[in-house]
C-alpha cells in the first residue's frame, strides 16, 4: 500500500469530477466559410479538428451547472454540502459580478460564499490552488472548483482575428475538493506551484471593457477598432509556453519529492497541440501518458483542464492512487501545476 505523503497533516483529494461542453459542433470547415482560413492550416498549426459552441440563449452557468453537479454526483454530494465555490474563467457572464454567482443561484447553493478567480488559461490551476489551501487550513471542508469559459460570443470571426478565433472553443469542467484526514487513504492533492509575469500582459488580452486604458470602458469607436476582441502575439505565446510548462512541472514535482516516471498522466493546458508534443517530447514523456482534447474541443481556456481530467477519470485511465500532473500556461501571462494522488 502506497503510504499517504505528509501524514498527519489535513490534506485535500479531489472527489469527484464532471464536465459540460455544449451539444453545437463546430468544424473547421465550418469557420471556413466564415473567414479566411482552412482546416488544413488550423490542423497543421494546432491539432484543432472542432470546438463547440453554445447556442444562442445559453449562458456559461447553463455549462458550469452541468458540469458541476456531476462532479457533485460523483463525489456523492449534495449542493447544500458543499461549503464554497471557486470558479475560474475569463469570459464571465456579467462584467461583474461574474459568472459565480449565476452558478450558485442555479445550484441554490444557499448562502456559502462564492467568487470568479480570474487567471486565464491557468485558471483551474489556482482555483484548485486556493481550494487546497482552503480544505488544508480547516477553514472549509468542501468545495466545489469549476472552470468556464464561453469565448464563443467574443471572438472575432472575420479575417481580422482568425490567428485567435480558430483555436477557442466554449465547455465548463468541474471539481469537488474535500478534505481527506484518514491516514490510509493517500489521495491528496500533493503540490501546487503558481507564477506570473505581469511584463507580458499586453502579449495575449482584451483591453476593452476596461477601466484603465480607454477613456470609458466601451464606445463605438473601440468596437471599430476591434479592441472588445481578443489580441495575441502568437509565436511569442508558444515560446514561453514551452519553457514556463515543463519548468513549472519539474518544480512542483521535486516539491513532491517525485519524478517523471511516477506520473501516471499529464495534462495540459489545451492551447495547441503542437506545444504539448513539444513538451512531452522535450521532457521524454512517453506520449501515451499525455492526455490531449484540443481536437475535439480547441482551447476552453480555464475549462480546459478540468474537461480533460474529467474525461481521464471517466475512461478508467486514472485510478485511485495513482499520480496525476496538470500544468498550465496562459494570459498574464500565468503558469502552474498541480501534482495530486488521484
Ligand atoms: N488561417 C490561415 N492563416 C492564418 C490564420 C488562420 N486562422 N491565422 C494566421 N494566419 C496566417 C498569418 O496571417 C501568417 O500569414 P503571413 O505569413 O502571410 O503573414 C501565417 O498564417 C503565419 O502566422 P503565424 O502567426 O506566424 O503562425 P504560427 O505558426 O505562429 O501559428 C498559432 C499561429 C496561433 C497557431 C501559434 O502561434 C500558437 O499556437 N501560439 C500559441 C497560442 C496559445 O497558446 N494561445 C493561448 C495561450 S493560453
Amino acid at each position: 500500500m502506497t503510504q499517504p505523503e505528509r501524514t498527519g497533516k489535513r490534506r485535500a483529494k479531489i472527489t469527484g469530477t464532471g464536465m459540460c461542453v455544449p451539444d453545437r459542433v463546430v468544424t473547421n470547415h465550418d469557420l471556413a466559410k466564415l473567414m479566411d482560413t482552412s482546416d488544413e492550416w488550423i490542423r497543421q498549426r494546432s491539432g484543432i479538428v472542432e470546438r463547440r459552441f453554445i447556442e444562442p440563449g445559453q449562458m456559461p452557468a447553463d455549462l458550469a451547472r452541468v458540469a458541476s453537479e456531476r462532479a457533485l454526483d460523483a463525489a456523492g454530494l449534495e449542493a447544500s454540502e458543499l461549503d464554497c465555490i471557486v470558479l475560474a474563467t475569463l469570459s464571465a457572464q456579467a462584467e461583474f459580478p461574474g459568472t459565480s454567482f449565476f452558478l450558485h443561484e442555479a445550484l441554490a447553493a444557499e448562502t456559502i460564499p462564492c467568487f470568479d478567480l480570474r487567471a486565464q488559461c491557468s485558471g483551474f490551476g489556482y482555483s484548485l490552488g486556493i481550494a487546497r489551501s482552503f480544505v488544508e487550513s480547516g477553514q472549509f471542508q468542501r468545495v466545489l472548483v469549476v472552470g468556464c469559459e464561453v469565448h464563443s460570443t467574443g471572438i472575432d470571426l472575420s479575417d481580422a482575428g482568425r490567428d485567435v478565433a480558430v483555436l477557442f472553443g466554449d465547455g465548463a469542467g468541474a471539481v469537488v475538493v474535500e478534505a481527506n484526514e484518514d491516514d490510509a487513504d493517500p489521495s491528496a492533492i500533493l503540490e501546487v506551484r503558481l507564477h506570473a509575469e505581469g511584463a507580458h500582459a499586453r502579449r495575449l488580452w482584451i483591453e476593452a471593457p476596461g477601466s484603465g486604458f480607454t477613456p470609458v470602458r466601451i464606445s463605438h469607436d473601440l468596437i471599430e477598432e476591434r479592441r472588445h476582441f481578443p489580441h495575441m502575439e502568437g509565436r511569442f505565446v508558444f515560446k514561453h509556453a514551452v519553457k514556463r510548462m515543463p519548468e513549472v512541472l519539474l518544480e512542483t514535482l521535486h516539491a513532491a519529492s517525485l519524478k517523471l516516471e511516477d506520473v501516471e498522466i499529464f495534462l495540459f493546458h489545451q492551447a495547441n497541440l503542437r506545444i504539448n508534443e513539444y513538451v512531452v517530447q522535450q521532457l521524454e514523456i512517453p506520449p501515451e501518458r499525455c492526455a490531449n482534447n484540443i481536437e475535439r474541443y480547441g482551447n476552453c481556456s480555464a475549462a480546459s483542464i478540468p474537461i480533460l481530467l474529467d474525461e481521464v477519470v471517466r475512461a478508467g485511465r486514472l485510478e485511485r492512487g495513482q499520480v496525476i500532473a496538470m500544468t498550465t500556461f496562459g494570459s498574464g501571462f500565468t503558469w502552474s501545476s498541480i501534482v495530486a494522488r488521484y
